[in-house]
């Protein structure tokens, strides 16, 4: 018994080109908290917004350091979840898949999703914050924050720090990406940090069919064509199997 309506599987299975959107939302399942929820423990006391910031590093360079290899240790520990091995499935199924992520765990690569843009980088990779060389490994005493080995620059994690730009091939990729796509889905994330909001009104104006899946209502939810309330890790294996079966 397939729970999506029959409109929207025949606009998925007719679709050439679709592009996803996620959000810490689909790692969530993974163990991993999203942004936006209560945190809890030591990070409680901070927001993003005061850490992930060039201010915050210059200001306290361990503190960030610190907090970016608590979270790195969580997405080691942790592993891709339904939801992430269901959009590898779907990305089988499309002829133009592209996967557009702002997480940085790296799960969605890790799970087999091939095309894959990162647009807020990757916390598994680390580069001195001076030079930029990438440190492929680096020694952590708990006490300073590891220097790179080229200048004796500060470390830092290759992600993107809130006023900082986005790396613009994947950006450029994703835009256009996005303009050409029949359906875009936004999975697991509150949409409220651009340019990723802006990308799914922009596949909508290009008349692309916008699907949301997400566990709470979000600003795009009363403009998209489709919206699924819940976790991405149980509705996206859902679609995999609607797809599947032969269509009534
Ligand atoms: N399944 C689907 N959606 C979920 C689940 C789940 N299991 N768990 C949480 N969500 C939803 C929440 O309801 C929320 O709308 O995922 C969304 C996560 O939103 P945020 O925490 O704001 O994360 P995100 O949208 O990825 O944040 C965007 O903001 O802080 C910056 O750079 C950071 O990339 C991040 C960006």
């Amino acid at each position: 018994m397939t729970d999506f309506p029959a409109d929207f599987l025949r606009h998925l299975k007719s679709a050439e080109r679709v592009v996803v959107l996620t959000g810490a939302g689909v790692s969530q399942e993974s163990g991993l908290r999203t942004f936006r929820d209560d945190p809890i423990g030591l990070w409680a006391q901070y927001k993003p917004e005061e850490l992930a910031t060039p201010e915050a590093f210059a200001a306290n360079p361990k503190l960030v350091w610190d907090w970016y290899a608590w979270r790195r240790e969580a997405a080691q520990n942790a592993r891709p979840n339904a939801g992430h091995y269901a959009l590898v499935e779907l990305e089988k199924r499309v002829p133009q898949f592209t996967l557009v992520t702002q997480n940085v765990d790296g799960f969605h690569r890790a799970a087999g999703s091939q095309n894959v843009l990162e647009l807020h980088g990757n916390i598994r990779r680390v580069r001195c914050s001076v030079c930029g060389a990438f440190a492929d490994a680096w020694t952590d005493d708990g006490a300073n924050v590891p220097t790179c080995l080229q200048c004796g620059g500060l470390l830092r994690p290759d992600v993107i720090w809130f006023g900082e730009s986005l790396p613009q091939a994947e950006l450029q990729s994703a835009v256009e990406a996005a303009r050409i796509c029949h359906v875009f889905f936004s999975i697991g994330t509150s949409v409220v940090v651009q340019p990723a909001a802006s990308l799914a009104r922009a596949a909508q104006k290009e008349g692309a069919v916008l699907v949301e899946i997400n566990a709470e209502t979000t600003p795009l939810t009363q403009t998209a064509d489709f919206a699924f309330r819940g976790k991405s890790g149980e509705i996206l294996p859902r679609l995999i199997e609607a797809l599947t079966l032969p269509s009534r």
